[in-house]
């Protein structure tokens, strides 16, 4: 342990090739586009921004209502709506460039061929970073979590992607699987260059009076601090194989659960749900993560990441 108590603290990390000047960003879906925000919270001090997840072409998303709040977080059914490649060129681009900061792109599509082609396109838009891969959202029919659930789909779709791309690539992985180390080692092996993990656990919410589900989409994705727990245990675990940077999430509210995902094995953090009540907290995270390195005597994130004790 060196005396770190007046020396800069090093908070880069390199997450498969994106260049992070700390290791916080936002998990896609609760920060817009990150120009939505912009008012509210100084963006540029963000490691990254991750962005909404994005298909070929426009799309609508679920019908009304697609979220509710339950005790310890909340369930969404939004259904990835979204401008589409060309729209989120067009649209946000220009304010995501001007931040300077590296943005992650969240991407999807109804099969294989439509993944390849969201990547191959957006290689082509200056100032995306890198691609998180969303094979894992319980909230469309067309996509997401039937990708993510097959060990042998996640190998052919990343590495369709890999073919299409020289950017990074970043497999979401879903939680609601037996074995999440069979599906690191699909990941890795096809090309992947980081994981995110955990993306929402597949739940429903009843209204008792009614006696109908409260959303629309009858079914939806948990969120917040009621998967904290779940996400650390798998974070733990992808790490014990991962030869890839995880990037992890699940029930972020402050410093603390980003330090608890580094311990357990995580090189970056992003903040989803709790940027609903407080849309400075990623911020937060950064400074109380900053200050717990300091107050243990670590210089650099590498000190930080997987140092849990388990003996
Ligand atoms: C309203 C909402 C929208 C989301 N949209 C996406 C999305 O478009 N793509 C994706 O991969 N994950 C999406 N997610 C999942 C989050 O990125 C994150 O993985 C999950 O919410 C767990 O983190 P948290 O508990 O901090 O929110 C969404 C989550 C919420 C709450």
């Amino acid at each position: 342990m060196v005396d770190v108590a007046s020396q800069k603290i090093d908070m880069a990390v390199d997450l498969g090739g994106i260049r992070m000047r700390n290791p916080v960003t936002v998990a896609s879906g609760t920060f817009g586009y990150g120009q939505e925000y912009a008012g509210l919270v100084d963006v540029t001090r963000l490691g990254a921004i991750t962005v909404k997840g994005i298909r070929l072409g426009e799309w609508a998303g679920n019908p009304l209502p697609r979220h509710v709040e339950v005790p310890g977080g909340m369930l969404n059914a939004i259904g990835l709506q979204g401008p589409g490649v060309e729209g989120f060129a067009r649209e946000y681009m220009p304010f995501l460039r001007s931040t300077g900061v590296p943005v992650i792109v969240n991407i999807w599509g109804t099969d294989e061929n439509e993944y390849a082609e969201v990547a191959r396109r957006l290689s082509d838009v200056e100032g995306v970073s890198g691609l998180e891969l969303n094979i894992s959202c319980p909230n469309v029919k067309e996509g997401g979590n039937a990708f993510g659930t097959d060990p042998r789909t996640v190998a052919a779709l990343v590495a369709a992607v890999r073919r299409a791309t020289k950017l990074p690539l970043i497999p979401k992985l879903a939680p609601n699987v037996p074995d999440i180390k069979v599906f690191v080692r699909a990941a890795q092996d096809a090309g992947a260059d980081a994981l995110s993990m955990i993306n929402t656990l597949p739940a429903m919410a009843i209204d008792i009076e009614s006696k109908r589900p409260i959303l629309a989409n009858k079914v939806g994705g948990l969120s917040g601090s009621a998967i904290h727990p779940v996400a650390v245990k798998l974070v733990w675990e992808a790490a014990k194989v991962a030869q890839v940077p995880i990037l992890a999430m699940g029930g972020i509210m402050g410093p603390e659960q980003a330090i608890e995902f580094m311990l357990a094995g995580a090189a970056a953090v992003a903040v989803g749900t709790a940027n609903f009540i407080d849309p400075s907290v990623s911020l937060r995270v950064i400074d109380g993560i900053e200050a717990y390195m300091r107050r243990h005597g670590m210089g650099s994130l590498r000190e930080l990441t997987g140092a849990v004790v388990c003996d």
